[in-house]
C-alpha cells in the first residue's frame, strides 16, 4: 500500500494540515504586531487625569504582546513555516486596524477592549482550526492568552465604567 500524500513535519504532524494553521498564525502574528504599536502609542501619548495608572498599564500590556509575539513566530517555525517579519506583510494580514494619535485616556482603553476582543475572537478560530488538524499545542497556546485576554476586557471594561 503507498501513501503519496503522508508527509509530515519534525513533530508528526501532517504538513499538509500545518499549511492552513501557519497561514492563520501569519495572520495572528500581523493582528498582535498591529494592536502591540497600538499600545505603544496609547502609552506614548495618553494625557489627562489618569496618566499615571494608565502610562504603566499601558506598558505591562504592551510588554506582554511581545512576549506572546515572540512565543507565535517560534511556534510557526515548530510547525515547518516561516513567520512573516516585514510592517507591509503585517499591515497586509492584519484584523485590527491601526489607531493614530489618541490621548484621551478612555478613548485609549476602548481601543484596547477592541484590539483585546478582535484577537480573542481570531484565536478562538486558530484554535478551533488546530484542533481539527490534531495540533493540540497550537490551541493550548493561543487558549491560553485568549483566557488572559479574556480577563484584560473585564478590567479594561471595568475602567470605563
Ligand atoms: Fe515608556
Amino acid at each position: 500500500m503507498s501513501h503519496t500524500n503522508n508527509d509530515t513535519n519534525q513533530i508528526g504532524l501532517e504538513t499538509a494540515d500545518m499549511s492552513g494553521i501557519i497561514t492563520k498564525l501569519n495572520g495572528l502574528l500581523s493582528s498582535y504586531h498591529t494592536f502591540y504599536i497600538n499600545v505603544r502609542g496609547y502609552h506614548w501619548n495618553v494625557k489627562g487625569e489618569h496618566f499615571f495608572s494608565l502610562h504603566p498599564k499601558f506598558e505591562e500590556l504592551y510588554t506582554e504582546l511581545q512576549l506572546q509575539i515572540d512565543e507565535i513566530a517560534e511556534r510557526i517555525l515548530t510547525l515547518g513555516g516561516t513567520p512573516l517579519h516585514a510592517y507591509s506583510d503585517f499591515a497586509q494580514y492584519t484584523t485590527i486596524k491601526e489607531d493614530k494619535n489618541v490621548k484621551d485616556g478612555k478613548t485609549c482603553v476602548k481601543g484596547i477592549v477592541t484590539g483585546l476582543q478582535t484577537l480573542i475572537e481570531e484565536q478562538r478560530d486558530v484554535s478551533a482550526a488546530a484542533q481539527e488538524a490534531e495540533d493540540q499545542g497550537t490551541a493550548d497556546l493561543v487558549d491560553e492568552y485568549v483566557q488572559l485576554q479574556e480577563k484584560h476586557v473585564w478590567m479594561y471594561n471595568a475602567f470605563l465604567g
